[in-house]
């Protein structure tokens, strides 16, 4: 029997039109473009409009995908969000957008991992289709990190910015798609990237909403030395596993967090720039969407049977590194 492979047949990205650039925030606290430029090669982030919430950037993307891959929505098994900004507690985003998109016959959920978000759901997917029990999935990365983010707060206001995007995983019996996946996650990491209060753990008061303590809390530093060791260090293991050197890989595509964090993961890889997709300068930081905005943004570049190596590493903490074939 052919063995049955995920792949992706169509992306889409999304990015709201708001633009918050780097002389707007020097406006806001105490920074200056060269300190964002050098630290995290950041020039400007996109912003949602008000009311525009996650499900609306959900609906865009499945009417985007069904579009270019001539489809209807009506056709669409089941969706996965990866995000940590949902519309609501609940129900989730996933709920929303199937609803708001017209796919009927689908269901879905929301699935919490920062910045692995994509990748933890693309996995998801992945299983799904290979065991044959859906043929039309679609797994989306977006967060509208603009709704968690305290714009008083130098150390985090200046990274996180919204968007994101969304593949479509379809059966493949050539042997193209997701190869292999490797994800992880450390608990004992929360503390130092988390959004402390309004869970179960401390409900939302008016105190702790006075003490800012509603908004993402991060120890860059900290955050930074295990971005870089964990990245690096996955992205290596699953060239590794899978036997390939840094001429096999034709493309990284990496969570943009720090370019600094990217580029010591391309080394470790052994990667020139040339192969590794770059666009935090535009959008920042979107969490969840990093990756599927790459994607969307290099799409036309890509070519039937490349490689690529995806990688992420975030809040929780959680990392990981997913090796595909490109099919198309
Ligand atoms: O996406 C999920 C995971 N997140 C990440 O991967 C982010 C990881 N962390 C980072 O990218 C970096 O740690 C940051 C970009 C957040 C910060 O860069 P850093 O090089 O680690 O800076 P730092 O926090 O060590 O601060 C260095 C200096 C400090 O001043 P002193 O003590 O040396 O005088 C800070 O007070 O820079 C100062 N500083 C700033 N200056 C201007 C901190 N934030 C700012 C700012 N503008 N926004």
């Amino acid at each position: 029997m052919t063995k049955i492979t995920a792949a992706i047949t169509s992306v889409q990205g999304y990015v709201p039109e708001g633009i918050l650039s780097n002389q707007d925030l020097e406006k806001m606290v105490d920074t200056n473009d060269e300190w964002i430029t050098s630290r995290t090669g950041i020039k400007e982030r996109r912003l949602a409009a008000k009311g525009e919430a996650l499900s609306d950037f959900g609906a865009k993307i499945v009417a985007g995908i069904c579009e270019k891959r001539g489809i209807d929505p009506s056709e669409i098994d089941m969706i996965v969000v990866g995000s940590i900004t949902g519309d609501y507690r609940f129900p989730s985003a996933a709920n929303v957008i199937c609803d708001k998109a017209g796919c009927v016959n689908a269901w879905g959920f929301d699935l919490s991992a920062a910045c692995s978000g994509f990748l933890y759901a693309l996995d998801v997917g992945r299983v799904y289709v290979e065991n044959g029990t859906y043929k039309k999935i679609i797994v989306i990365g977006a967060d509208v990190m603009s709704s968690i983010i305290n714009y008083e707060d130098r150390a985090t206001c200046i990274i996180f910015g919204d968007g994101g995007g969304g593949v479509l995983l379809e059966p493949n019996e050539d042997g193209l798609g997701i190869q292999d996946a490797i994800l992880r996650s450390d608990g004992a990491g929360r503390q130092f990237l988390l959004q402390e209060v309004g869970g179960s753990k401390e409900p939302l008061t008016k105190d702790n909403i006075d003490e800012r303590r509603h908004y993402v809390f991060q120890e860059g530093k900290t955050v930074f030395k295990h971005a870089v060791k964990n990245m690096a260090g996955v992205s290596a293991e699953i060239m590794e596993r899978n036997n390939l050197t840094s001429d096999d890989v034709d493309w990284l595509v990496p969570h943009q967090a720090n370019l600094r964090i990217i580029d010591a993961t391309a080394n470790r890889m052994g990667l020139t720039k040339e192969k590794v997709m770059v666009n935090i300068e535009k959008f920042g930081n979107t969490t969840a969407g990093t990756i599927p905005l790459c994607l969307w943004e290099w799409e036309e570049k890509l070519n039937k049977g490349d490689n690529l190596v995806l990688a992420s590493f975030g809040g929780g903490f959680t990392w990981g590194a997913i090796y595909l074939k490109w099919a198309y």
